[in-house]
Order: C-alpha cells, then sequence, then structure tokens
C-alpha cells in the first residue's frame, strides 16, 4: 500500500524547531512527509533540516521547479496538510484565501482535511481578528487545535504555546484515519477521568495500580475533537503530555480525585470515569519513612475503603439526564461480572475490558464491550483506543440527543 502522503506546513514562528519533531514522528510511522515551510520559517529552521528529515526536496516559493507546477500538485496528492507551527499570520491568510507562496497556494488546492496547530503570544490569539479567522477555518471543516497553556518566547507565559509534537502527531492520525468529525459535542462539557490513583503509605510509598492513563486520554481527546469542552481529572500521568484544548486538572489520590470529578462534574453533561480508583487506601499515613527495623517483622499494613466516585454519582445525579459511564476490568466471567457490576453501580453505560497478560493496560489497542443500562451491549473490536473512545461519545451523544 502507498504511503499516506502529509504535507507539513511550517509558518514563520519559533516553534518551527518543534516541527521537527512531528516530521520525526510522522515519516518513523510510516507517512510521506513533504515539508513546505514560509520564507519566514526558513529564518527559524533552515532547508537542510526539512530536506534530510523529509527525504524530499524542499521549497517555499511557486517559482520553483516551475515546470512541475508544485503549488497545484502537492496541494491535490496530498491525503492530510498539517500546519505546524500556524502563526496568526499563517491563520489569516487561510482564512481569506490568500496565496502568495507555496504554502498558502498549497493549502487552496488541497482537498483532504487540514490540520492547524497555532503558536503565538497570548495577545495574538485572543485578539477578534484571530479568534475570527479561526472560527471562518472551523466553520469550513479544518481543525484547529487549541494552543497549549505555558511559557511562551521570552519572560512571559500564557495560552499560545504549539500544542506538544505528539499531541498534533496523535491529531493527525486520527484525522487521517477518521476524516474530520462533526462537532455534534459542540456546547457540551464532559468530564474524563483518567489514570491510576495512588494512596501513600509514607512520603515515599504507595499503593498504586497499573493504569496507563491512554484510554482516558484518548476519551478526552476525542470528545475535544468533536467539540466538547473536556475537563479531564488525571490521577499520576505526568508521563503523556496535555491533549490540546483539553482542561487538566492532577490529582493523585482516590478522595483528590473525588473531589475533582464531583467539582467538575456539577455542570457536565457527561462523565466518564475511566480512572482506576483505587478501592482501599491505608488507615494511616506515617509522615516520616518507614524504616526496617532489625530482628522485626514489618507492621501489617491496614487499609480502608475509598469512597466510589462511579457509585455516588449514579446515586445523587446532580443534572438531570447526565450521562454516567463506568469502566470495568476483568478477569474472569467478564459479561456476567460486567452486567452485575453495571446494576451495582447504577451508571447508565459500562465499558468492560478483559484485562490479563498483554491485554490492555499500557497497550496502544484495546477491545471491549460496552453494556448499556436499557440492556444494549456495543462490541467493539480490536482497534486503537481512540476507536472504543468514539463508540462511547457515539452511545454518549445519542442519550444527550
Ligand atoms: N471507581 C470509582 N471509585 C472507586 C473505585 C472505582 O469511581 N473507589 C470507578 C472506576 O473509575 C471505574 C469503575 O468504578 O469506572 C469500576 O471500578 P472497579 O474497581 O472495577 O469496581 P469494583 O466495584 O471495585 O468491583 P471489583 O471490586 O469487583 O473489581
Amino acid at each position: 500500500m502507498d504511503k499516506p502522503k502529509v504535507v507539513l506546513g511550517v509558518s514563520g514562528g519559533i516553534a518551527a524547531y518543534k516541527a521537527c519533531e512531528l516530521l520525526r514522528r510522522l515519516t518513523e510511522s510510516g507517512h510521506d512527509v513533504r515539508v513546505v515551510p514560509t520564507a519566514s520559517a526558513l529564518r527559524f529552521v533552515g532547508a537542510a533540516t526539512w530536506s534530510a528529515l523529509s527525504g524530499h526536496p524542499v521549497a517555499t516559493e511557486v517559482w520553483d521547479d516551475v515546470h512541475e507546477v508544485p503549488h497545484v500538485r502537492i496541494g491535490q496528492q496530498a491525503d492530510l496538510v498539517v500546519v505546524a507551527p500556524a502563526t496568526a499570520d499563517m491563520l489569516a491568510k487561510a482564512a481569506h484565501g490568500l496565496a502568495d507562496d507555496l504554502l498558502t497556494n498549497t493549502l487552496l488546492t488541497a482537498r483532504c482535511p487540514v490540520v492547524f496547530a497555532p503558536a503565538m503570544h497570548t495577545e495574538m490569539w485572543e485578539h477578534p481578528a484571530t479568534q475570527e479567522n479561526v472560527a471562518t477555518l472551523r466553520r469550513r471543516g479544518a481543525v484547529v487545535l487549541e494552543p497549549a497553556v505555558g511559557r511562551l518566547t521570552g519572560a512571559d507565559s500564557g495560552k499560545g504555546r504549539l500544542p506538544d509534537p505528539a499531541e498534533i502527531f496523535e491529531a493527525c492520525r486520527r484525522v487521517l484515519a477518521r476524516g474530520v468529525r462533526e462537532p455534534d459535542l459542540a456546547g457540551r462539557h464532559v468530564v474524563v477521568s483518567a489514570g491510576g490513583t495512588r494512596e501513600p503509605l509514607d512520603p515515599v510509598r504507595f499503593l498504586g495500580n497499573r493504569s496507563s492513563g491512554k484510554q482516558g486520554y484518548a476519551l478526552a481527546r476525542t470528545a475535544a475533537a468533536r467539540g466538547a469542552r473536556v475537563t479531564l481529572v488525571a490521577a499520576n500521568t505526568s508521563h503523556l503530555p496535555d491533549p490540546a484544548g483539553v482542561d487538566v486538572v492532577p490529582v493523585g489520590t482516590a478522595v483528590q480525585l473525588r473531589e475533582a470529578v464531583l467539582k467538575a462534574a456539577a455542570d457536565a453533561d457527561a462523565v466518564v470515569m475511566a480512572a482506576a480508583v483505587a478501592d482501599f487506601r491505608p488507615a494511616a499515613y506515617a509522615t516520616g519513612k518507614i524504616k526496617k527495623k532489625d530482628g522485626q517483622d514489618p507492621e501489617p499494613v491496614v487499609l480502608v475503603r475509598n469512597p466510589d466516585v462511579l457509585a455516588e454519582m449514579s446515586a445523587d445525579r446532580v443534572r438531570p439526564g447526565q450521562v454516567i459511564v463506568g469502566f470495568a476490568a476483568e478477569t474472569d466471567d467478564v459479561l456476567a461480572n460486567g452486567r452485575a457490576k453495571l446494576a451495582r453501580k447504577g451508571c447508565d453505560l459500562l465499558v468492560v475490558n478483559e484485562v490479563g497478560e498483554r491485554k490492555t493496560f499500557g497497550f496502544e489497542d484495546t477491545e471491549a464491550v460496552v453494556l448499556a443500562a436499557d440492556g444494549t451491549e456495543t462490541p467493539v473490536p480490536h482497534g486503537p483506543k481512540e476507536a472504543l473512545a468514539d463508540t462511547v461519545w457515539d452511545l454518549v451523544a445519542a442519550r444527550l440527543s
């Protein structure tokens, strides 16, 4: 099979150097990438770098290799165009259809999905001119990622950082695999919990679990792509980059997770509990490190029950019509245990995974059955965690409408 053809447009911002990592991720995962920088982008990262990393010649103007009519061909042949970083100037040109260099021409000739990853100072991003340009591009079907919040060029920080290259890469993969989704969750607020809680024993030790957080992050990412405002309550997931355009609330323990989820759920249309919440925590926390003592057996660890956040939210619904989704990892009698758990927890949907050696935890792919309180079952075949996430949102969206 031919490799998917991706055009990586790079416009002139300091974040151009981060596009090198995006380029590497794209090429290493089997995409044929043609880099089309603007002249300003080349002032930050030179043509030799783009050419060496992509294995293709690099041009910025329509006057290079005119006999090959590159300004038409590159766009027409692309399966995806991603512009990273997309400056305020580039978003304005794209929104107004200007075509004064090779990249802007390519944007007009491309008929494939287009992803913009903006990067600029907060004032430029928030300016009504930029916001209107972004709205125009989104209305026409382009995916414009939300910039990340953090350190900007120089000493200041705020919204406007280029989303993490790993996140832009995920957005590209998702759009290539499934096209641009209808924003069927626009105007909705959804809460997703992800990761695994850690219940401290002393300042250096905790009881934890093997949840990687990837399924919860896939849920957050796909909901944002479908237009939702997303709050992601993330338990111990510092190894994962923040999904673009998602509010991330970091937590550590089950008690902290409960507080953050209940607060965010107050005005939420849906809550998806993908986090692995510890059922028990140590009854006592030692403020100093627990030391071994010669000739003595260790003290037994006494555990107490944690609150069951899913059961509590399902029993005391804060908003009528709120859809509540749980996850269950089972090793035996998967469906029977899943049905019993759905009834016990009182949620609307329960995603049941079979876990075991080389299954689910930490792996990129998954397979599940979604059980609904109305008795229906939706099997989700083995595939990426995003595909399962999209099925969950399909079922949630159906219940919200
Ligand atoms: N959950 C929760 N609060 C807890 C424990 C779990 O909200 N204290 C949520 C999880 O986020 C998940 C679902 O409940 O969505 C399933 O949790 P699980 O631990 O499998 O359920 P249990 O009732 O503990 O069942 P079992 O002990 O049989 O595994």
